[in-house]
């Protein structure tokens, strides 16, 4: 038994940042942010408004889509690194958001990858034959953790996620395989370096600006273009697949130009690949479900494709998933 992707949902913010907004609040143009990375422009939540507000949006929109009562939910998993709450999962939050009053729940910190990293786990949970539907959702508020002064991460980040549910099928179709990579080694290229428990939060740690991102971008792009690339071809070679077999490869949405080396490192098409990071620049682990229910609405989806996903982020993290579409 498999477990199958059987509904997809996503939310993104009104609010809309531009680049000519940025320039306007940090030394940068328009013309750089788009060559170095593809962005156009990305979403910001409004006051008030945190992740699990997101999530809870997504979740009843899933509910909606798919016809299901709350109490189908078994399991909830949360992929972000932008919790509400430093105690009190963002699945909790949801789960009495949506009303879900027989699943059990837990955030997964997996960054930019967390999105894979949670669809694996909510997979394994329905082929345990334990859990019929898992609901799996990849959700960041990136504007609660970026200094609007720093323009080597402000122009890269936005808000917003997606979700999907998982169901077990019997047919030939679903999850088929994931490689999942974790090197703690990079955890000091990518990080919020306080407010955990290293660094409690102090005068000293704000006064700092230690709870903002800090990325050095130049490493983290050059770990990031070689093992997207290896592992999204990876998990073709490991599979008996070339990039012939691929209907749409999903990717990440950090940037233009990492994407486009695991694309031509996998013998893709442009058109064999879905990029809507103008619209939105990084959602961290909100990226690939926003694109994959853009991509269902926009019908490049039929039962049988077959759909490579990819990511890459803090950690380092990163991996590969490919899925035989099933609805
Ligand atoms: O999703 C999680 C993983 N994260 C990523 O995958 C992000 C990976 N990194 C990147 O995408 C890229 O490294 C960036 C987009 C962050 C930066 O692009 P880059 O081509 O690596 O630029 P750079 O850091 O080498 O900077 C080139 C120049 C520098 O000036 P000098 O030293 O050549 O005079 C920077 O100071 O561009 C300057 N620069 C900017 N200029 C205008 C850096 N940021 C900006 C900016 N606007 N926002």
């Amino acid at each position: 038994m498999k477990a199958n992707i059987t509904a997809t949902a996503k939310y993104l913010p009104d609010r809309v940042l531009t680049n000519f907004e940025l320039e306007k609040i940090v030394d940068t143009d328009d013309e750089w942010i788009r060559a170095r990375t593809g962005i156009e422009e990305r979403r910001l939540v409004n006051d008030g408004e945190a992740t699990s507000h997101m999530a809870s949006h997504i979740g009843l929109k899933l509910l909606e889509k798919s016809g299901k009562s709350p109490d189908d939910i078994d399991v909830i998993i949360i992929a972000t690194c932008t919790p509400d709450l430093i105690v009190v999962s963002t699945a909790a939050l949801v789960q009495e958001k949506i009303g879900a009053q027989n699943a059990w729940g837990f955030d997964l910190m997996g960054a930019c990858t967390g999105f894979i990293y949670a669809l694996e786990t909510g997979a394994k949970l329905v082929e345990s034959n334990q859990y019929k539907c898992a609901m799996v959702i990849g959700v960041d508020t990136m504007s609660s953790i970026i200094d609007y002064t720093d323009r080597n991460t402000c122009i890269l980040f936005g808000d917003g996620g997606g979700g999907v549910l998982l169901e077990p099928t019997t047919q030939n179709d679903g999850l088929l395989d994931a490689i999942l990579q974790l090197d703690g080694s990079g955890s000091t290229y990518l990080n919020v370096p306080a407010g955990g428990s290293l660094r409690p939060t102090s005068e000293e740690t704000v006064s700092n600006k230690q709870h903002y991102v800090y990325q050095d971008g130049k490493t983290v792009f050059k770990f990031a273009v070689k093992k997207m690339a290896d592992v999204s071809a990876e998990i073709l070679d490991k599979n008996g697949f070339s990039g012939e077999d691929v209907k749409l490869f999903i990717p990440h949405q950090a940037n233009k130009r990492i994407i486009d080396a695991a694309r031509k490192r996998c013998k893709l098409s442009e058109e064999q690949v879905y990029i809507n990071i103008q619209k939105y620049g990084n959602t961290t682990a909100g990226t690939i479900p926003i694109a994959l229910d853009e991509a269902v609405n926009e019908g490049r989806l039929e039962k049988g494709d077959l759909l490579l996903l990819a990511a890459f982020g803090g950690g380092f993290t990163w991996g590969s998933m490919l899925i035989r579409w099933g609805v």
